[in-house]
């Protein structure tokens, strides 16, 4: 996919940006994906046949870049808990020099919106000389990587024109949830009832995806705060940990502020320090089990005069209240997918900076769309 020639073809359909168009198809993307990998009247997954038995599959090795990486993070905390299966993950190009060891049997999975980025395709590379079955998710589906692969898990989310990916992110997710599940199947790890469960949770995305489009007030207010700011500091904690840092990633991409990630737990050895009332907290906090924890850690933050902004839920709204200055009430979801749901207005929050910064939204300085150097 050349971008320039689609950006020739595709509109901005009215909206100010790409990147503003992108972030609004995020529910179209994620139904689009998911239609092609369930069967929505059984609520089970349906995916291409696999050229292996993932039960007799002894590690999953997760490679990507930028966002896609993240994407990988979240699917390696859905293979192992939902699976129970051993996931080695890392950048491509650390991946690529790493020499590790490969298992027989392994499964090598790539993660890449244009398939062509160079230091993804060299893993691929790699991996298949070391006898790895290569499984590919992608956007760009008739791309280097896709040519190259084993099996590839489309993602159905359309062109992606802005150089910071927003909707091919929560495609890439909803690709790896219904791999996670087809795995837990396949290894029997969990059962038809609980696999009916999950899929509902993920069919019910398309929806509560658009409905984060009515907080569109609560993030612009947290937006007026993240502007002021020189730095800023992404707190998660377990599957949410990776949407911190895609938040601070898209942060950086767009409007040039320096913006951390940290699993929430790490505050304490290390980052704390840099807490004042100049350097805001952006919470990724939905109520799922973790959330105390998390809670106690955003009290630790605001003792030593953090502002605290948080998404959360009307569960964990009413906890925070008194701890965060803004804060975004979610759409409740279940537990499994709200990593996919938190991706959206993390990413909206990026946008609506840039905006206050006056940034170039759709082509930030010294990015590529898609990086086919090393
Ligand atoms: C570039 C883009 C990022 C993207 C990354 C990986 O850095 O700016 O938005 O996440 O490449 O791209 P891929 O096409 O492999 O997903």
């Amino acid at each position: 996919q050349n971008v320039a020639f689609m950006a020739g073809q595709v509109g901005k359909d009215g909206y100010r940006h790409y990147m503003e168009k992108e972030l609004h198809e995020h529910p179209v993307a994620i139904g689009q994906t998911l239609q092609r990998i369930t069967d929505p009247a059984a609520k089970t997954i349906a995916l291409p046949e696999l050229p292996f038995n993932p039960a007799d599959v002894p590690r999953v090795t997760i490679t990507a870049c930028g966002s896609a990486f993240y994407a990988g993070m979240v699917g390696r905390y859905w293979l192992e808990s939902l699976a129970r299966m051993p996931v080695e993950i890392d950048v491509a190009s650390e991946m690529r020099y790493r020499e590790a060891p490969q298992p027989n049997k392994g499964v090598a999975l790539l993660i890449s919106q244009s398939g062509e980025t160079a230091d993804t395709l060299g893993v691929l590379r790699s991996l298949k000389k070391e006898g790895q079955s290569i499984v590919s998710v992608l956007n760009v589906e008739h791309s280097t990587m896709g040519r190259e692969s084993d099996v590839v898990l489309g993602m159905v989310a359309g062109p992606e024109i802005s150089v910071a990916s927003t909707k091919a992110f929560t495609a890439q997710l909803s690709v790896l949830a219904a791999l996670s599940i087809e795995f837990a199947r396949a290894r029997g790890t969990i059962d038809q009832a609980q696999e009916e469960k999950l899929t509902a949770s993920l069919l019910d995305l398309p929806s509560k995806a658009a409905e984060v489009f009515t907080r569109v007030e609560d993030i612009q207010a947290m937006a007026r705060v993240v502007a002021e700011a020189r730095d800023v500091l992404y707190l998660g904690r377990g599957i949410c940990t990776p949407i911190a840092y895609e938040g601070a990633l898209k942060l950086k991409e767009i409007s040039y502020i320096h913006a951390e990630a940290y699993a929430a737990g790490e505050l304490k050895h290390g980052p704390i320090s840099l807490i004042d009332r100049t350097v805001p907290v952006v919470a990724i906090a939905p109520s799922t089990i973790l959330f105390e924890k998390t809670l106690s850690n955003l009290q630790e933050a605001k003792a030593r005069g953090g502002r605290i902004l948080a998404f959360t839920d009307a569960e964990g709204a009413k906890k925070l209240k008194g701890v965060a200055e803004v804060i975004v009430t979610l759409p409740d979801v279940d537990a499994f997918v709200a990593p996919i749901l938190y991706a959206i207005p993390v990413q909206i929050l990026a946008y609506e900076v840039a905006l206050l910064k006056g940034t170039d939204v759709d082509q930030p300085r010294n990015l590529a769309k898609s990086v086919t150097v090393e």
